[in-house]
């Protein structure tokens, strides 16, 4: 039997779309598979009552078949789906890493994000590597059509998760469908701040870069209390502040490290809007670990 630690990431980073992403210290899916005829699946943590358990409808089934490695795959869910935080990334992350090791395959790490991102697209339709890249090397990731670069770095953050449910598919839907070269412009400007930030482990400069003028203000209309957040926890001290993926988490980069008074910042700001949730003080982390 072998057993991988995947952890929950965050992906966009405001002005990466798609592209960026990072792993979180916590939370994370545990993940056991051992060798079997049939492919069978087992869902048991948090929210594991939403969670198919056929494998055609699973996340990590896409992965057994790429891998051509039926298993008994046993997931204990830390991550909570539909959180914004890359529960379903995590699974495949955790399935690919764990099934690559089971079966000998001999893939690399890199190789193994295009596999772990074909369960995406049973999740949201499309095979977005923003997550499993994270969760499978850790650090900050660029993925891109034509590969993944990484980078180990150094950012205190808060992901602060409301108890409101966001799907990937439906927040896919109010994503803008066309930019202008002002907004072109600014984005690239932000993203290239961040990853510059990321390679110096800057807190300034990756919430300076998180900025984003398309995608965060259609995502966060769906997100209750949203901007009362946002300034929460802006006020508390924070860098900057996004959406986490497709939400409903928002992320906050704690330039101080003063995660305690941003993260109760943000609670209470839910709080005040009649939403409950709960606030991980975390950091940029390893990726995919075997037990
Ligand atoms: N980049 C993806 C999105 C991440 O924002 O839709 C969520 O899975």
């Amino acid at each position: 039997m072998i057993t991988v630690r995947a952890p929950a990431t965050s992906a966009n980073l405001g002005s990466g779309f798609d592209v960026f992403g990072v792993a979180l210290d916590r939370p994370a899916d545990v993940i056991r598979v051992e060798r079997a005829d049939r492919t069978s699946i087992e869902v048991t943590g948090v929210g594991s009552q939403y969670i198919p358990t056929d494998p055609d409808k699973n996340t990590v089934g896409a992965v057994v078949e790429a891998l051509e490695a039926p298993a008994h795959i046993q997931i204990d869910k830390g991550v909570r789906p539909a959180s914004g935080l890359g529960s379903s990334a995590a699974s495949a992350a955790g399935a690919a890493v764990a099934l690559n090791e089971l079966y000998d395959r001999g893939l690399s790490r890199k190789e193994l994000v295009p596999i772990a991102a074909e369960g995406e697209a049973v999740v949201s339709g499309v095979a977005h590597a923003d997550n499993v890249a994270p969760s499978i090397l850790g650090g900050f990731t660029i993925a891109t059509a034509d590969g993944v670069t990484s980078v180990d770095t150094n950012i205190p953050l808060v992901a602060c998760l409301p108890e409101i449910a966001v799907s990937t598919r439906d927040a896919r839907q109010v994503v803008p469908q066309t930019a202008s070269m002002q907004q072109v412009v600014e984005t690239v400007g932000n993203a290239a701040t961040l990853a510059v930030g990321m390679c110096q482990s800057d807190p300034e400069l990756v919430g300076r870069g998180m900025a984003d003028p398309l995608v965060t203000p259609a995502r966060a209309k769906l997100i209750t209390g949203y901007e009362q957040v946002a300034a929460a926890a802006r006020e508390a001290g924070a860098a900057g502040v996004t959406v986490s993926g497709a939400g409903p988490s928002l992320l906050a980069v704690c330039p101080d490290n003063n995660r305690r008074a941003v993260a109760t910042a943000m609670l209470e700001a839910f709080a005040d809007t009649g939403v409950d949730a709960r606030a991980y003080q975390t950091q940029v982390s390893q990726g995919a670990t075997l037990l």
